[in-house]
């Protein structure tokens, strides 16, 4: 089990004003940010970081999502790391995210779910490594 896992404050919980809460429910709860920045995607770029999704129905509208404005990209570090995110984070559906959990407090919708997280040692990496260089995490 590693213990780094990928973040991304997306452009919902960013243009609603959420950052620093969120951050500060990251921090609270034990991670370690090693890697932190404020980006607005390219489609092309929300396209190639999703592109396991393409073939399904909603990639046009994520993707379009996703580009649409600012995000901060994280990469995280706390034991078992990985599952501490997805547990923090809640249900990709708000509807269904328990109390206390990021996507219940900020999530408007299944699309529009306030945060993303890796879901597996692997992908972490190769989430990681798409968004960050070696210098960007310390
Ligand atoms: P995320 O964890 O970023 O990974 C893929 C994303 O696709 C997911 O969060 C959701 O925001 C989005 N997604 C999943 N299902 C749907 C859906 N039915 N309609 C729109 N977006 C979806």
């Amino acid at each position: 089990m590693s213990n780094l896992t990928f973040g991304i404050i997306k452009p919902d919980a960013v243009a609603k004003g959420h950052t620093g809460k969120i951050i500060d429910r990251i921090l609270s709860n034990g991670f370690k940010i090693r890697g932190m920045k404020l980006i607005h995607q390219t489609k092309k770029n929300a396209e190639g970081f999703y592109a396991v999704h393409a073939e399904r129905p909603f990639f046009g509208e994520l993707t379009e999502f996703m580009s649409s404005g600012p995000c901060v990209v994280l990469a995280l570090e706390k034991e078992g790391a990985v599952k501490a995110w997805r547990d923090l984070m809640g249900a990709t559906n708000p509807a269904e995210a328990a109390e206390g959990t990021l996507r219940k407090d900020f999530a408007g919708s299944i699309g529009e779910n306030a945060v993303h997280g890796s879901d597996s040692d692997e992908n972490a990496a190769i989430e990681i490594a798409y968004f960050f260089s070696k210098l960007e995490l310390v």
